[in-house]
C-alpha cells in the first residue's frame, strides 16, 4: 500500500474539516473558507493567492519548465438547513455542507501537506480550491481568469456514500451527466372556452410539445447512451372558461455522451417547433447550456486507477460503477486538459444514512487519509509522467461510434 498518512495529518484533515463544516459559505459568499485555507496554505509555507475573490490556488514548484499537475477542490456549500444534531453542525442558518465539500477541501490541504514532506516533486503541482461549484459556474470563471495555464493534466474527486469507505472509483469515460436547461414560450391566441374554433389553444400546444418532446429519447436515442429530457415547470391559463393564449414550459436536458447532448438540444428545438406550426402557434424556445460531462480522459484514467490501486489495493479500485446524471463542474477543465475524475467511498460500514444533498448528510471522516493520499498519489505519479513525456502522447478522449453489432 502507497502512503501512510500520519496521525498528525489525519487530526489536522479532520479538524479542518469539521471547521469548514461549523462556517459553511454559500457559491461565490465562501469569503471565510478562503481564508480558512489560505492561513493553512500559509503555515505549511506553500505560495498562494486569491483568485476572483474566493478562489484560492496554491503552486508547488517541481520540474522545472514542465506544466504542472493540477488538484481540484470545490469548496462551497449549499441553501439547506442543516439537521444532523452533530456537535459540529453548521452555525450558519440555512446554509450546510450537505455534499462533502468541506471534506474535499481539507483533503487537499492534507494532500499539500503529503506532497511538500513527501519531498522533490517530479513536476509542479497546482492546488485548485474552486468557489461555487454548487451553482455550475465556478470553474469556468475560473478557466477563463487562466487558472489553466501551465497545467498539463487535472484530477479531483468526490466523497461518495454509494461505497463504502475504503473503496476508490476511477472509470474512463462518462463520469456525470451534462445539465442544460430550456424554456419554451408558446403564443397561441386566447378566447371563450365555448368558442375554441375562434383561438389557438396554447394548453394543448403546450401539452402536445410535453408528450413529443418525451418521445426523443425513447425513440431517437441509443438505449444504452444514458439521457433524460425532464419538464419540471408548465404554466399557462387563467380560469376554467377561458382558452389560454399564452403558455411556458422550463425544463432540463441530461446527458453522459457529447453527442447525445447535441441531438437532444437540436430534437427538442425541431420537435417543439414543428408542433408550434401544426397548430399556428408561435414559438420561442431559449436553451441554456450547463455543464458539459465529465469525459475522463484515458491516460489520465490509468494513473489515476494506478495510484488507486497504490493506496487501497487492487480489490478496493472499481473500475465501473452506474454513472450518476447528476452534473459536476469540473467537467469543464477536461473541455481543456486531460484529467480524471473519480469517486471516494466515504460510506461507514455500520450506516446507511443519508445521501447528499440530504439536511442529514454526513459522511465517514475516514476517508479523508484515503482520499488526501490519492492526490499526493497521483500527483507524482502524473509528474513523472509529464517528465518522462509519457502525457504528451496520451490523447484526448475521442467518442468513437462503435459499430453495430
Ligand atoms: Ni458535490
Amino acid at each position: 500500500m502507497g502512503q501512510v498518512v500520519d496521525a498528525a495529518v489525519v487530526d489536522r484533515m479532520v479538524a479542518m474539516r469539521r471547521d469548514l463544516h461549523q462556517y459553511p459559505e454559500l457559491s461565490w459568499q465562501e469569503h471565510k473558507t478562503a481564508e480558512r485555507i489560505s492561513s493553512a496554505l500559509h503555515e505549511l509555507g506553500i505560495a498562494h493567492h486569491r483568485l476572483l475573490g474566493t478562489g484560492v490556488v496554491a503552486d508547488l514548484p517541481g520540474g522545472q519548465g514542465l506544466p504542472a499537475v493540477a488538484l481540484r477542490a470545490d469548496i462551497d456549500a449549499l441553501p439547506i438547513q442543516e439537521e444532523t444534531g452533530l456537535p459540529f453542525a453548521s452555525t450558519n442558518d440555512g446554509v450546510m455542507h450537505a455534499c462533502g465539500h468541506d471534506g474535499h477541501t481539507s483533503m487537499l490541504l492534507g494532500a499539500a501537506e503529503l506532497l511538500v514532506r513527501g519531498g522533490d516533486l517530479p513536476a509542479p503541482v497546482k492546488l485548485i480550491f474552486q468557489p461555487a461549484e454548487e451553482e455550475g459556474a465556478g470553474a469556468n470563471a475560473l478557466i477563463e481568469a487562466g487558472v489553466l495555464e501551465s497545467v498539463g493534466v487535472i484530477f479531483g474527486g468526490h466523497l461518495d456514500r454509494h461505497f463504502f469507505t475504503g473503496t476508490l472509483v476511477v472509470a474512463p469515460g462518462p463520469g456525470s451527466a451534462s445539465t442544460d436547461y430550456f424554456t419554451i414560450r408558446v403564443t397561441g391566441r386566447g378566447g371563450h372556452a365555448a368558442r375554441p374554433h375562434e383561438t389557438i389553444d396554447a394548453v394543448v400546444v403546450g401539452s402536445l410539445i410535453v408528450t413529443a418532446i418525451q418521445t426523443i429519447v425513447s425513440r431517437e436515442i441509443d438505449p444504452s447512451d444514458p439521457s433524460i429530457v425532464t419538464i419540471g415547470r408548465f404554466e399557462a391559463g387563467s380560469a376554467p372558461n377561458v382558452i389560454a393564449g399564452q403558455a411556458e414550459l422550463e425544463g432540463t436536458i441530461r446527458a453522459q455522451s457529447p453527442k447525445v447532448r447535441e441531438h437532444l438540444k437540436k430534437s427538442i428545438r425541431r420537435v417543439a417547433e414543428s408542433i408550434g406550426q401544426l397548430h399556428q402557434a408561435y414559438l420561442e424556445i431559449e436553451l441554456t447550456e450547463g455543464s458539459p460531462p465529465i469525459v475522463n480522459t484515458p491516460g489520465a484514467t490509468t494513473l489515476a486507477y494506478q495510484a488507486a490501486v497504490a493506496i487501497a489495493g487492487e480489490k478496493r479500485v472499481r473500475r465501473h460503477w452506474r454513472v450518476t446524471m447528476g452534473g459536476e463542474d469540473f467537467a469543464n477543465y477536461l473541455l481543456s486538459v486531460p484529467g480524471c475524475y473519480i469517486r471516494i467511498g466515504a460510506r461507514p460500514s455500520t450506516d446507511q444514512g443519508f445521501p447528499a444533498h440530504s439536511s442529514r448528510f454526513d459522511f465517514d471522516e475516514a476517508a479523508l487519509s484515503i482520499g488526501a493520499s490519492w492526490m499526493a498519489e497521483v500527483a507524482r505519479r502524473a509528474g513523472a509522467a509529464l517528465e518522462s513525456g509519457e502525457l504528451d502522447s496520451l490523447d484526448r478522449f475521442e467518442e468513437v461510434d462503435e459499430d453495430e453489432s
